[in-house]
């Protein structure tokens, strides 16, 4: 039975790579407010991504300054954080950040990814935490600061991901929850806790560690000093939440079998509910607990997909907006004049897992102008999608309910060349939220507004328009696609070549 009631307010707050967004929904999901605060990303070296804490914190306070007084009729109820995952936050004895966050698109831990497969042993961390050991994923950051800064781990008395550092800021509780923990390569993924057995194969001691919660959970509640330097009502309570993956999965409705996903943020995913955690034991795809109490999810993923557009748009064609680049590239037939772009800026994860790899525009022309770039970037992003939905497919996942997402999914064109690449019929949400309104929903669980996810779900969340494929633009993408696969093997001893030079 619902127990909401008029003016009740919900506020989701997600922690994203390029800006945080704070938005206030009322309980039927409408946005009333909304407000983005961006931050730089630091790359200090080739392959390596830090970003401050301090910048995620003063984004969360003036965000909800500006949208907490728009509840001017109604009560805050419930909040619920999302945040890009795998981050690693520090905390000293007197709980201040010690370094820069390392983040999820940090390649540095290669050597580290092979340590942890020799202390743990491949098949046994794919038993306990379903991938094998990723450069991306938290465990390996750990092992680098243990191993490249040993004064640095020697102070650390508390890890937490960038969204359970802003809960301990906003409640003063050290907690996290199951869909991001599953991140941290640390987490029991079938059991749902914290694995003693990686723990201690590692020498992580399990009290740096926040408590695990489910993401409906309350975690806490704001506390006066947050209270005051954010304008939220002290005492309300905070959600575990979830990853922004899995917070994007419950603002898109995206929590039984059958319904999927992709996004185009920072990164790209392409991301499928399961009720039982299905493996791909070549670990090309994650498979993590998510927003649903007991149950998971399996995701591939694209390490540069927004990302590689904003790269382009800031390095090669600078004085053009994002509309601007997009209707450069409409102009341009599919293909683009046989110029292909591999996305890989930062590394890859699906299906290549190869830290080395970087971008490549393959089968540059002196005919080719910006706007066949600006289309190659768009396709080649698309189809490192499509190489995640193929792995998706070979492990039985099959859906027919594929929700747009994302800052990409903004774009007409994206999400044309999209569901004609994937060759499926797409829809987009109503509300362009994703992981805010996720998030959102998992407070209105905590304030006991719904009563599961689920139910949040059926009343918050809103199907929009739906686009179908073309069969003939599906068939002449699929030409390219062949090609655009067999090149990262092709390159694959040169990227090893390339990063020995330092
Ligand atoms: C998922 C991943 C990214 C980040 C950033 O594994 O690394 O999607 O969550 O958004």
């Amino acid at each position: 039975m619902r127990s909401a009631v008029n003016k009740k307010y919900l506020i989701g707050i997600d922690i994203g790579t390029s800006g945080t967004k704070s938005a206030l929904f009322d309980t039927e999901g409408n946005v009333i407010a909304s407000a983005t605060a961006e931050y730089p990303l630091y790359q200090p070296q080739n392959g390596w991504a830090e970003q401050e804490p301090a910048d995620w914190w003063n984004a969360v306070c003036k965000t909800l300054r500006e949208i907490c007084p728009a509840a001017v009729d109604g009560d805050i109820a419930g909040i619920g954080l999302s945040g890009q995952m795998h981050g690693l936050v520090m905390l000293d004895s007197d709980c201040n950040v010690i370094r820069r966050s390392i983040i999820w698109c940090d390649s540095r831990t290669a050597e580290e990814c092979k340590q942890i497969e020799e202390l743990v042993g491949h098949d046994r961390l794919i038993e306990i935490t379903a991938n094998p050991a990723l450069a991306g994923f938290t465990a390996s950051k750990i092992m680098w600061v243990k191993n490249h800064e040993p004064e640095n781990y020697a102070k650390c008395a508390h890890i937490l991901l960038p969204k359970d550092y802003i809960r301990y800021m906003l409640t003063g509780e050290f907690a996290t929850e199951v869909s991001d923990a599953s991140g941290m390569q640390l987490l029991d993924i079938p059991g749902r806790c914290w694995s003693d057995e990686v723990l201690e194969k590692l020498g992580i001691d399990k009290s740096l560690l926040a408590k695990v919660y489910e993401s409906p959970d309350v975690t806490g509640h704001i506390t006066e000093d947050a209270a005051s330097l954010t304008g939220l009502p002290v005492g309300i309570p905070v959600a575990g939440g979830a990853g922004d993956n899995a917070a994007a999965a419950v603002g898109t409705g995206v929590v039984e079998c059958g319904k999927a996903f992709t996004t185009v943020g920072t990164s790209g995913v392409v991301f499928a509910h399961m009720e039982s955690p299905v493996i791909d034991k070549a670990g090309r795809v994650h498979t993590f607990c998510t927003a649903v109490p007991g149950q998971w999810h399996v995701m591939g993923v694209t390490q540069a997909a927004g990302l590689s557009l904003n790269w382009f748009k800031h390095n090669i064609a600078e004085n053009l907006s994002y509309k601007e680049i997009d209707a450069e590239a409409e102009k341009i037939s599919i293909g683009a004049d046989r110029l292909l772009y591999l996305p890989y800026l930062m590394g890859e994860r699906t299906p290549v897992l190869d830290t080395n790899a970087r971008g490549v525009f393959f089968g540059l022309s002196a005919i080719h102008t910006k706007a066949h770039m600006a289309r190659a970037v768009l396709e080649g992003v698309a189809y490192s999608l499509c190489d995640c939905l193929s792995v998706l497919r070979e492990m039985g996942v099959e859906t027919d309910d594929m929700a747009l997402c994302g800052g990409g999914a903004k774009s007409p064109l994206w999400r044309k060349i999209l569901s004609d690449s994937f060759g499926i019929n797409v829809k987009t949400m109503e509300s362009d939220e994703g992981p805010a309104l996720g998030a959102a929903i998992l407070g209105g669980c905590a304030a006991g507004i719904y009563s599961s996810v689920e139910e949040g779900c059926r009343i918050a969340v809103r199907d929009k328009s739906r686009l179908s494929y073309d069969p003939e633009a599906n068939a002449q993408y699929e030409k390219y696609y062949e090609i655009y696969k067999s090149i990262y093997p092709a390159l694959k001893e040169n990227y090893k070549l390339l990063a020995l030079l330092g």
